[in-house]
């Protein structure tokens, strides 16, 4: 967020400066990979500065405030868990604690050779401004590249001066330039001047009152407030200091100011600054527990109301903590707040509640403790502030005698990952002549286009082209309409009709990506025929234009023991997959025709379409890939249309092109994980157990039907569960949005979600044990594993008395809640094909590089891969080398995805190191006990060829199943729908693992994903078809402090695959598809909120979508008759 320009004066330290290959690594980078804390790597750089800073501005501090403070930084991978257990080991209070060295120890002066004393005088290179600029006292002006003027200034008469001299027309101050992240800044002002270093600003003092300048940061306003809150008059501000520190997180706090701060309320003023809220009610005054003066101030009703002055003048000169008092004052703050709708944000209603909630909960925290009920007092805990230090184990079992297969072994790239010397796409250094790629997203949601006028952004400063459909030489398709994948074309560019909000029109290309993207919102488009789109699935499956049957599983038998008819819907919706790295591409022309770096899980698409678009032929153009920023199955097809844009760029212009999608382009413009809506009846017997069933599920594609995904989930669609009694139907439904498309176990989960969701009923309705139910139901001929596994963690997590401790719970506390609630999984996926590998040993050491057509996104396929060759050649895992993967060298391989790759992987490298054994064994009879090294040299002498090939075509099915069981605890806020989950427990048959750490980390990044799709990854769109989330600040995936509080995960003892994989079971996908009991844990506690507004257990509530805090909220039914203090 910060302007290099205002890095005037500070000193900056990188990921390459604290370790790297050359000086030996730091021991965070080296812990982290140790421990795991790194998959596809791309946040990893970024985790080891954020705890690199955090321990040099206090190195003493200990694990749980070590946790607390990761409240920015996402990783989508790994699920936190080995991050934090990493970075916990450096705490004060961890167990002999692990040291961190000084920077200076650790830095060699270039110019001396010796430790760093930093004596230096001369400037480093990179330095753009002169030293004595800087010592001195004056304003610096810097000119900008877009012609407007930057001044770092250090007095208010400063400002004054550079403003009497540039004009009052167009200027901004610039503190900590965060608010851009409340609202995204698209042009800046001609003048801006940088107040950072305004120490009058900044000061602070005491006359009769506290005074703070606006310039302090929100941080130094946290160490102010802790400090004043000892002092007489002034203890109020610990309760500032408390609300302070949850206010944004350390980074933005650490340069954001009150000032910015309140200057966004005042020229937003919906927004709900905290700051505002808490200056807005000081002054509020209790004595004797009579009400001198109140103040009520509500941030984020609306953007008018913000003092509840009705209630105010109520409560003055009351008796507070009667119920008298309360039952009136509740009545009169109901009748005054006005909330309005203000999308994406909760609804109205939640909002409206929350504030009725939180004023209760205020008026308990500050109540004397005997006037409050004994099992209210809970109340006043504040879920989320009050967790602590996390924990977990993982329980598996390894079989040395097979070592280095089956041993746990961190990642091989690892270090490098965590060293920031790994490469992505985009870390390509600029090329001569380079230009950047953007794309023009319409801004209607269906429709014609009439006219395209781009003569505006081609005017701008550094446009240089821009491109419609009518540019394409060829195909106008990103899909190819051929593979078993992707059946139809899916334009590249609009042809003219428009299907969805945001969908690509065309490509503007300038010399800078943000003159590009500036530029494509220049572009003046008018449409025709634009109607109201349907964005919902729940209402586009009452369509038949908008559904069409895909396939039927029709029941065999039928049960006559029908107690009871269950009848009902649900719908889930989209997830944004969330890589780290968006859809990025470089093109550049070569001899032959283009190198196209694309961050992509599926070389040929991108190999076949771009050859297609651009009418050449497939061997003048190379596709490469090295790693990728996570995938999740975004990138299997997704990535070609920006691949194939860029290209088309690169072509045309005949020079390199760089398209990277922003977050929020990548979230509007693509399609995500697919919403599915389903309709049940399901007739059962006072057992639970099914009689009949009737079940049609429709699955969103979006506004296309190309990839045949929603067919995948079929294999899974009864889970578990004896199917001879359901009558199933999937259809395939559109929806004027994006072409959904794969995320990490796309269709399976819905599937598996809603036979859960459907057991999961039974049991409430019935009042069964949700357990006992589902065992009723099993198919025990073809899944008794679920058996053994459930009786398993039965025992492993002590189930029974935890039911027991959680009933008590729920009867001792009013307005806390806990749930504790199983699912079960059976997961299969299907088929791959098309896969190679190359295995090449060299005779000067016997070192062995390999390649393979899968592709390392974090899933381990590497390390995998390495670990089977190391075991099969009898060779050390240092030996082996993987080599980046190209179309030259894996021509026409399969997508990497549906968690199959690595395992069909296995199979090529088996392939591999068989050939290349049987092209051995002759030399190696004529040796006697040779090492690898001395049989490698005399092979090579000996003229056998040291290059082997593996392939497998479609021949290679995933013919086993996998099974787990998970059960989990949580506890919910009553009042204000927040959660907390207490206990995991994940139970998985991972088979005979490859390398157990890498299976650990896909279990708990997998489940911590679809955490954040059961909880908090809402979509909202709005009635244009617009998606309004499309950023951080409203898209919420789970962060370090969401993570179960204790996750144990164990691997199933005994169990095996096939030989085919040497015993291993897939691992990346099946955990997405447990993480459906938390939202059943929450239900539970629900449940036993509204049980005590009189509704029973056995009443279904239906929730569609995350259980976010709003739906809790609402959910509980909670009524202000039930607010009270002891009589
Ligand atoms: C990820 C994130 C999370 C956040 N979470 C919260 C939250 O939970 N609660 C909350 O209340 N806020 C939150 N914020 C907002 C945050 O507190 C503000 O962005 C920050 O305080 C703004 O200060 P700044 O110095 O960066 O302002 P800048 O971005 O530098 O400036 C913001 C505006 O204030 C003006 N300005 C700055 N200083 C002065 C001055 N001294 N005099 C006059 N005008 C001035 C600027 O010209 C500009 O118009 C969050 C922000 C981010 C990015
Ligand atoms: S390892 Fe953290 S995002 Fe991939």
């Amino acid at each position: 967020m910060v302007s290099i320009t205002s890095c005037l004066d500070w000193e900056i330290t990188t990921i390459e400066k604290i370790g790297n290959r050359l000086k030996g690594y730091h021991p965070l980078q080296t812990t982290l990979a140790e421990n795991n804390g790194s998959q596809c790597g791309y946040c990893s750089p970024g985790w080891v500065m954020a705890m690199y800073s955090l321990i040099h501005t206090n190195p003493n501090l200990t694990m749980l405030e070590i946790e607390q403070s990761f409240g920015s930084n996402v990783c989508r991978c790994t699920g936190y868990r080995p991050i934090l257990k990493a970075f916990k080991k450096f705490a004060k209070d961890y167990p002999n604690a692990y040291e961190i060295p000084d920077i200076e120890d650790l830095s060699i002066c270039e110019k001396t050779g010796k430790k760093c004393n930093k004596t230096c005088d001369e400037e480093d290179e990179w330095c753009v401004i002169k030293k004595e600029d800087v010592m001195q006292h004056k304003i610096i002006e810097i000119p900008l590249q877009d012609h407007k003027k930057w001044f770092r200034v250090l007095t208010v008469n400063d400002i004054f001066e550079v403003l009497n001299q540039e004009g009052y027309d167009s200027y901004m101050l610039v503190a900590g330039n965060t608010a851009k992240g409340a609202y995204p800044i698209k042009e800046y002002p001609q003048t801006l001047i940088d107040i950072s270093d305004v120490s009058e600003l900044k000061r602070t003092f005491i006359d009769q009152n506290l005074v703070i300048g606006g310039g302090t940061t929100l941080t130094e306003a946290l160490d102010i407030f802790q400090h004043m809150a000892t002092q007489d008059y002034f203890e109020y501000l610990l309760k500032f200091y408390q609300h302070l520190k949850l206010v944004a997180h350390i980074a933005v706090r650490n340069i954001g100011t009150i000032a910015g701060n309140l200057m966004i309320k005042h020229q937003h003023n919906e927004f709900p600054s905290d700051i505002f809220l808490l200056l807005e009610t000081v002054g509020a005054e209790l004595t004797l527990e009579k009400v001198q003066l109140a103040r009520i101030a509500y941030g984020g009703l609306s953007s008018t109301f913000i003092r509840a002055a009705a209630t105010e003048k109520y409560l003055t000169g009351k008796e507070l903590f009667t119920n008298d008092t309360l039952r009136m004052v509740l009545q009169v703050l109901k009748g005054e707040l006005k909330v309005v709708e203000i999308p994406p944000n909760p609804s109205a209603a939640y909002r409206k509640q929350l504030a009725i909630n939180l004023f209760y909960k205020g008026l308990l925290s500050i109540c004397p403790e005997d006037k409050i009920p004994e099992r209210y007092s809970s109340a006043v805990i504040n879920l989320h502030e009050n967790r602590p230090v996390s924990q977990g184990i993982q329980v598996y079992d390894t079989n040395p005698s097979l070592w280095p297969l089956n041993q746990p072994l961190p990642k091989v790239d690892g270090l490098i990952l965590c060293a920031g010397e790994a490469k992505y796409t985009e870390d390509m250094p600029s090329l001569p002549e380079e230009v950047y790629g953007a794309f023009v997203l319409s801004t209607v949601p269906n429709g014609k286009i009439v006219s395209i006028d781009p003569s505006k952004a081609l005017a701008e400063n550094g446009v240089i082209a821009f491109y419609t459909a009518k540019d394409i030489p060829g195909e106008n398709s990103f899909t190819p309409n051929n593979t078993p994948v992707s059946i139809v074309f899916e334009p590249l560019l609009s042809d003219g009709v428009i299907e969805y909000y945001h969908q690509p029109i065309a490509i503007i290309v300038a010399k800078t990506r943000k003159i590009a993207d500036r530029a494509a919102e220049l572009i003046k488009i008018i449409y025709s025929d634009v109607r109201k789109p349907i964005v919902d699935i729940k209402i586009a499956k009452r369509d038949p234009r908008r559904v069409f049957l895909l396939a039927t599983m029709p029941a065999t038998e039928a049960g006559r023991e029908v107690v009871k008819i269950i009848k009902g819907e649900n719908t889930i919706y989209g997830q944004y997959p969330f890589t780290m790295e968006t859809l990025v591409c470089v093109t550049k022309p070569t001899e032959e025709g283009l190198e196209v770096n694309a961050a992509t899980q599926w070389l040929d698409i991108v190999h076949e379409m771009v050859s297609r678009v651009l009418n050449i032929k497939q061997n003048r153009i190379d596709v490469k890939v090295r790693r990728l920023g996570g995938g999740y199955g975004f990138k299997v097809t997704r990535v070609s249309q920006t691949a194939v844009a860029c290209s088309l760029v690169a072509f045309k212009l005949n020079k390199p092109c760089r398209f990277i999608q922003s977050l929020s382009t990548n979230m509007r413009a693509m399609g995500k994980r697919f919403p599915c809506s389903f309709d049940y009846e399901a007739g059962v017997d006072n057992t639970g157990v099914i009689q009949y069933l009737n079940v049609n599920l429709y699955e969103d594609n979006g506004y296309k039907i190309n990839e045949p995904i929603a067919s995948l989930g079929l294999v899974v669609y009864n889970n578990c569960y004896d199917s001879k009694r359901w009558n199933y139907k999937c259809f395939n439904g559109i929806t004027d949005t994006a072409k959904n498309s794969w995320c990490r176990s796309p269709s399976t989960l819905e599937n598996i979600a809603m036979a859960e969701t459907i057991l999961e009923r039974i049991s409430y309705e019935l009042s069964l044990d949700p357990l006992q139910v589902r065992l009723s139901n099993l198919d025990y001929a073809n899944h008794n594993d679920l058996k053994e596994m459930t009786s398993t963690l039965v025992e492993k997590a002590d189930y029974n008395s935890r039911k027991q401790d959680v009933q008590s719970f729920n009867s001792q506390n009013r307005w806390k809640k806990r749930g504790l609630r199983f699912s079960c999984m059976r997961w299969k996926s299907s088929a791959a094909s098309y896969l190679d590998a190359n295995l090449s040993v060299y005779h000067g050491d016997g070192t062995v590089s390999l390649t393979h057509g899968g592709i390392e996104m974090g899933q381990g396929i590497n390390t995998k891969a390495v670990q089977l060759c190391a075991y099969l050649l009898n060779i050390p895992v240092e030996k082996v080398q993987i080599k980046p993967n190209d179309t030259t060298i894996s021509p026409n391989s399969f997508c990497t995805a549906a968690s199959i790759t690595s395992q069909v992987i296995l199979v090529n490298i088996r392939q591999c190191c068989e050939e290349l054994l049987k092209r051995l064994a002759p030399i190696r009879a004529q040796m006697i006990n040779p090492t690898w090294e001395e049989l490698i040299k005399k092979a090579f002498e000996a003229s056998v060829d040291l290059q082997t090939h593996g392939f497998v075509g479609n021949n290679y099915l995933n013919d086993y199943n996998v099974y787990g069981v998970t059960l989990a605890e949580v506890e919910i806020d009553v009042l204000t729908g927040e959660h907390e989950i207490l206990r995991v427990d994940l139970l998985q048959d991972v088979g005979q693992s490859v390398s157990p750490e890498i299976d650990i980390g896909q279990i708990e990044g997998a489940f911590t994903m679809a955490l954040g799709y059961w909880t908090s990854e809402h979509l909202v769109y709005d009635l244009t078809g617009e998606l309004l989330t499309n950023r951080t600040w409203n898209y919420h995936v789970p962060l370090a402090r969401d993570i179960p509080q204790n996750f144990k995960v164990y691997f199933r003892k005994k169990s095996y695959s096939t030989d085919v994989y040497f015993g291993s079971k897939m691992t990346g996908e099946p955990s997405v598809c447990m993480a459906i009991v938390i939202p059943f844990a929450i239900r539970e506690a629900i449940t036993a909120a509204r049980l005590e507004n009189g509704i029973p257990t056995t009443s279904w509530f239906n929730i569609d979508g995350p259980y976010t805090v709003e739906e809790i909220c609402l959910a509980t039914a909670t009524r202000l008759q039930d607010f009270r203090f002891k009589d």
